[in-house]
């Protein structure tokens, strides 16, 4: 278990999943809670890197620095999305070794397993098919992340963990639409048609792709869970464990709201995968479950953009 006093670097700590853990670590208790933002610290910068961890010798590290993106922007810049995900991992999980970090949490994502793969996705589905192509880069910088982790430990007997989460949302989403995902762009499309008084919105495809979404605070006891108690070099998935059609997920949406108008569906845009459902079995058998339902989630999540709508980044 980590000490209260121990000092934990949040790395990303302004970003989703990043704010999270952080609010979580002070919820819990936690004193010494190291944060940059990236004026501070660029982790792109090798020296610099290497510099803050010699100099603050952090005793756990949570990797929630990434750049991360939806559909357009991973199409329009993907060298930059696997030039900036591997220099993060390596600058951080490297600089994590040579300052002697106890246990690193290395976060992935879903896009890691086969397009194609079986669902719902087991852990050992990793490598096991070809990757989609739209966030190819991507998830193959976040592949080399979890075989970074997995090849440390291996080498040099460190304690560096990998955990895969399923969509995320919540309070401090990216509710930017050129690059923002599912979730927040169909709470911002709804409020902005209900404002607008606009009698529909449209909305990509058919609809009926599934989908699976775990609420951020969720998200973040899962990973504060591992850092206590998990400590094997395999892969962990984090999800809910049950998907959602886009269907579904928009009338919840909209019904939370209030808008009234109607949904049309331009099906002549493209579904993507139908599928994309975690296994987390591995995750209960280790005790954890979540505990946030997709409604109540939605409804904290409309009350931080309502809060937050004019202030929001991106
Ligand atoms: N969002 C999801 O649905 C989802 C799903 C599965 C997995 N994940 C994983 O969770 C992790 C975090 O994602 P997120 O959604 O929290 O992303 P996010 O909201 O975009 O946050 C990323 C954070 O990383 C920081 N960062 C990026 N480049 C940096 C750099 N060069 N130097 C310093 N800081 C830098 C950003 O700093 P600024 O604030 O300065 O921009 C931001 O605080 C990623 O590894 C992602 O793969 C996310």
């Amino acid at each position: 278990m980590i000490n209260k006093d121990a000092k934990i670097f949040v790395a990303g700590h302004r970003g989703l999943v990043g704010s999270a853990i952080f609010r979580l670590l002070k919820k819990e208790g936690y004193t010494n809670i190291l944060t940059r933002t990236r004026e501070n610290l660029d982790l792109l910068d090798d020296n610099k890197v290497k510099d803050f961890f010699q100099k603050e010798k952090p005793d756990y590290v949570f990797l929630a620095a990434a750049k991360v993106g939806g559909i357009v922007a991973n199409a329009e810049k993907p060298a930059d999305f696997i030039y900036e995900n591997l220099k993060i991992e390596t600058n951080v999980i490297h600089s994590s070794y040579l300052a002697g970090v106890k246990k690193l949490l290395f976060l992935g994502s879903s896009c890691i397993y086969p397009k194609l793969a079986k669902q719902p996705i087991k852990e050992e589905y990793l490598l096991s098919g070809y990757l989609e192509k739209s966030n190819m880069a991507y998830a193959v910088s976040k592949i080399a992340g979890i075989v970074m982790c997995q090849k440390y430990n291996e080498q040099y007997g460190t304690n560096f963990i990998s955990a895969m989460p399923s969509n995320l949302y919540g309070p401090g989403d990216n509710f930017n639409l050129k690059n923002s995902h599912v979730l927040p762009a169909l709470i911002r499309r709804f409020y902005e048609a209900k404002e607008k008084g606009r009698d529909s919105v449209e909305l990509w495809g058919t609809g009926t792709p599934k989908r699976e979404f775990i609420y951020i605070d969720d998200l973040a006891k899962a990973c504060l869970f591992l850092m206590n108690n998990y400590n094997d070099s395999e892969i962990i998935n984090i999800g809910v464990g049950e998907d959602i059609s886009i269907k579904e997920l928009a009338e919840t949406i909209k019904e939370e709201i209030g808008y009234t108008g109607e949904i049309r569906w331009d099906t002549s845009k493209p579904d993507g995968t139908p599928r994309k459902l975690l296994d987390v079995s591995k995750l209960k058998d280790q005790g954890w479950e979540s505990s946030i339902t997709l409604d109540e989630g939605v409804k904290k999540t409309y009350e931080w953009f309502l809060e937050n709508k004019d202030n929001i980044r991106g």
